[in-house]
């Protein structure tokens, strides 16, 4: 079973880290296909908690071999600061391999990522503003910058100058700002040019021979199922592919090789920035969930939007990832309440919606549909196993699990790396 993907089925925040973490002594490879330092996971280790955006979370675990995909967009200043971070607590990062095709996020980037978002006023994103979205927007518009190009001066200086002669009218005449200078981006990136050079490397073909080999890789995806730029809430998406499909695309394997695929989902919904989200709590019940639950963004610090879980969102994802197994995360948080509502479907004006409707207005306005379970009282923090949960816990993740369509394998009762209740493997 050596292929493993790993999705977000909301929109992020699930805990991947830790599912990445769970795989940890069985994986011989972790790749981050997609996204940028947008993504935040934090995985807590004993006393130790390490917060990582770039990083594939892999990268923890001795003995696992990091890479960063082509899928990826990367800010080198974060790529090395977290390298350094992760050093100088004892952490051994010289495996870590970075594809050559990956993007490259400069300091434009950043700069237009901000400035756009003011423009868009009321109809902002919500963006992390790391630049993630216009590096990707360069990417597809073919003015990108790769890992490559950084191994060839010429090259990348008129990379740069072919990239800024249109960013620059833009920065100026629309948005009001300075311009900026070739010379500066291309200074900026050459001093990285030393310390990348050893990490860079054919990604794909990497892959693929482990594979042949039968090496265990996981492909961590970042951001969620709704945040994919194609299947997700669109606008109110990142800019990059972060379901199933974009694990092939973003490391250069086949499809046929990806062998399961893990979706990860919280035992209720949170988000962050804008765009619908049909259970979001304005109540007490929201503010007690994002306490309990320290729902606040690990990359920008944001409070998360918080509300109940939304089992069609799930089978959504079932659909989107083709799903094989669901890690449900954060048990642990709903213990106290008397009473959980689970969405089962949504009411549009009057119409009844079993399914995530695929037009974005009807998804404004849907309004859930809610079925009451049962909560419980009992501390559920040292479970692990499903019998050990107290009946009204094992009930209601039964019911999601009926209502989700697929399998339950693990259910993550506490932020600690084992507390986990494993039903089936996820590696076998
Ligand atoms: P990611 O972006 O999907 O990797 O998730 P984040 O790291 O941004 O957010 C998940 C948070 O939940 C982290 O702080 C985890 O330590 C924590 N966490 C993960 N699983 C559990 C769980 O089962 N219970 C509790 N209480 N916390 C968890
Ligand atoms: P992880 O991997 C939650 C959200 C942003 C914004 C939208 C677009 O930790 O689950 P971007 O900067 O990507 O252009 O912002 O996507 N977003 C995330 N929300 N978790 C993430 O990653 C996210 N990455 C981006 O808040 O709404
Ligand atoms: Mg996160």
């Amino acid at each position: 079973m050596p292929g493993i993907v790993i999705v977000g089925v909301q929109w992020g925040d699930e805990g991947k880290g830790k599912a990445t973490d769970l795989l940890g002594e069985r994986t011989d490879w972790v790749v981050k296909f997609n996204g940028g330092n947008n993504a935040g996971h934090t995985v807590v280790i004993g006393d130790e908690k390490y917060a990582l955006h770039l990083l594939p979370s892999g990268i923890l675990t001795p003995g696992v071999n990091p890479v960063i995909g082509n899928g990826v967009v990367i800010d080198l200043e974060v790529l090395m600061y977290e390298l350094d971070a992760l050093r100088s607590r004892g952490i051994d990062t010289s495996r870590l391999r970075i594809s050559a095709n990956a993007h490259i996020i400069t300091h434009y980037h950043r700069t237009l990522d901000k400035v756009t978002e003011r423009f868009l006023g009321k109809r902002q994103i919500g963006t992390t503003g790391r630049g993630i979205g216009p590096a990707y927007a360069d990417k597809i518009n073919r003015v990108g910058i790769r890992v490559q190009d950084l191994f060839d001066e010429n090259i990348l200086r008129q990379k740069i100058e072919g990239a800024l002669d249109q960013k620059n009218h833009l920065l100026v005449k629309v948005y009001n700002r300075r311009a900026i200078a070739v010379e500066e981006i291309l200074e900026d990136l050459l001093s990285y040019v030393e310390r990348i050079r050893p990490m860079v490397c054919d990604t794909s073909l990497l892959l693929n021979e482990a594979l042949d080999a039968g090496d265990v890789v996981v492909f961590e995806g970042g951001q969620a199922t709704m945040l994919d730029v194609d299947h997700g809430t669109y606008p109110f998406v990142t800019s990059s592919s972060a379901t199933a499909g974009g694990a092939a695309t973003g490391s250069g394997v086949g499809p046929r090789r990806l062998d399961r695929v893990v979706g990860i989902v919280k035992a209720y919904t949170t988000r962050v920035g804008s765009g619908p989200f049909p259970t979001e709590l304005f109540d007490e019940d929201g503010d007690r969930l994002r306490a309990r639950g320290f729902e606040f963004g690990t990359t920008t610090g944001r409070p998360r939007r918080v509300g109940w879980y939304d089992a069609p969102i799930t089978r959504y994802a079932n659909r989107i990832n083709g799903i094989t197994d669901l890690v449900l995360t954060k048990l642990d948080i709903l213990t106290g309440f008397d009473r959980i509502p689970v969405c089962v479907a949504y009411d549009v004006d009057g119409r009844r919606f079993d399914e995530v409707p695929v037009n974005q207005s009807d998804f404004h306005h849907a309004r859930p549909i809610y079925e009451e379970l049962p909560g419980w009282r009992e501390d559920i923090s040292g479970a692990r196993t499903f019998e050990e949960l107290p009946s009204a816990a094992r009930d209601y993740v039964l019911a999601l699990e009926e209502m989700s369509g697929t399998r339950i394998s693990v259910i993550g009762v506490g932020a600690a790396r084992d507390a986990v209740i494993v039903r089936h493997d996820l590696v076998d």
